[in-house]
């Protein structure tokens, strides 16, 4: 059995860029057959940017409700809470610390941006990629499908686990990225990444008229109605032909190079579509959001069964220490 793990942090709502870009792949993933999947949400990692209790709470519930509504099939799979597994996340990391060369977490490029951008410096982004390697090794993960972002973390991973079998002998898997080259940067309202940080997403599981609202800020330049429109460079039509079939795709190109069809009547367009395309991932979301005994007992029943397994982990790690 191949085993398939991922975390996402909640520092804030899925958008339409975290869904095209990680969720749905990552669930095409554990439709495959003979591997397991382990989902879960990295709300420890959160802590480090994330200081409200209760914003930290919601965005979890926000996160969860999303990978479930996309179709995660919760009972099959792993699905579960870092911090609901603390105890075994953080023990590992610790033991992995002290594998960990300081100037490999000193390099780090994405400690480094964030040191740059952050006020608050704390030691928890500092060992950041540390728990991460707890995080996959914990549950013997082949598999780790990540952005291309993640790249430097899961070298780190690799490296961390790799020193601490080297001292203490074979025990943790070394895990490998899945990284999907091919996945596009999905642009949000303004043209750049779509981005939590950037406040130019695109929140599908929105009420309607906020939805709409929020497409009509998609950015687009001023040509007029009636002429033609250059469909390669408007962000309306990246993000339309991201979730259309082909023919609608065709469809809406020629719109664009007749002219006479506004940029108001594409965002319309693609409104529609979303809300069509969407629209049992809408109510799905909805449900769980407003069901917080429905989530919490899948959650739940996950973290009993990765508890398991990372228990398991634990002892055969406290056993090469000499800890039992
Ligand atoms: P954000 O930039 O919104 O904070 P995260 O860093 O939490 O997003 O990313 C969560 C997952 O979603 C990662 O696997 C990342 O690669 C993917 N992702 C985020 N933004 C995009 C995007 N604009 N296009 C494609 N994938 C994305
Ligand atoms: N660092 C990842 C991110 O920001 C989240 C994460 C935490 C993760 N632990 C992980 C991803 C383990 C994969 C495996 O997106």
């Amino acid at each position: 059995m191949t085993r398939i793990l991922t975390g996402i942090q909640a520092s804030g709502r899925p958008h339409l860029g975290n869904i095209l870009g990680a969720i749905l792949p990552a669930i095409e993933q554990s439709k495959k057959p003979g591997t397991e999947s382990f989902l879960f949400i990295a709300d420890l990692h959160s802590m480090t940017t994330v200081k409200s209790p209760q914003t930290l709470a919601e965005n979890t519930r926000a996160v969860a409700s999303a990978w479930l509504a996309c179709g995660f099939d919760a009972d099959k799979n792993f699905f579960y809470r870092q911090s609901r597994l603390a105890g075994y996340h953080t023990e590992l990391m610790w033991y992995l610390c002290c594998q960990t060369p300081y100037p490999m977490l000193a390099n780090a490029h994405s400690f480094k941006d964030k040191s740059d951008r952050l006020s608050d410096v704390n030691a928890g982004l500092f060992t950041y990629p540390v728990l991460q390697a707890a995080d996959i090794v914990l549950y013997h993960a082949n598999f780790v499908p990540v952005g291309k972002d993640q790249k430097q973390h899961l070298e780190m991973s690799k490296d961390i686990a790799a020193a601490f079998n080297r001292t203490f002998g074979e025990i943790l898997t070394l895990p490998e990225p899945l990284i999907d080259e091919t996945v596009m940067v999905i642009p949000g309202t303004d043209g750049s990444k779509m981005s939590k940080s950037y406040n130019n997403y695109i929140d599908i599981f929105l009420p309607e008229k906020q939805l709409l609202k929020s497409i009509k800020s998609i950015l687009s330049d001023s040509t007029p109605l009636e002429e033609p429109k250059n469909p390669e460079t408007d962000i309306t039509f990246k993000l339309y032909s991201l979730i259309a079939s082909e023919t609608e795709v065709e469809t809406m190109r020629q719109n664009y190079l007749n002219g006479g069809y506004g940029y108001g009547h594409a965002k319309q367009a693609l409104y529609e579509l979303i809300m069509k395309r969407f629209e049992k991932e809408r109510e799905l979301f909805n449900f769980y959001m407003d069901d917080k005994e429905a989530l919490e007992k899948k959650l739940k029943a996950g973290e009993e069964k990765a508890g398991e397994i990372a228990r398991k982990t634990i002892q055969d790690v406290r056993n090469v220490l000499g800890f039992n």
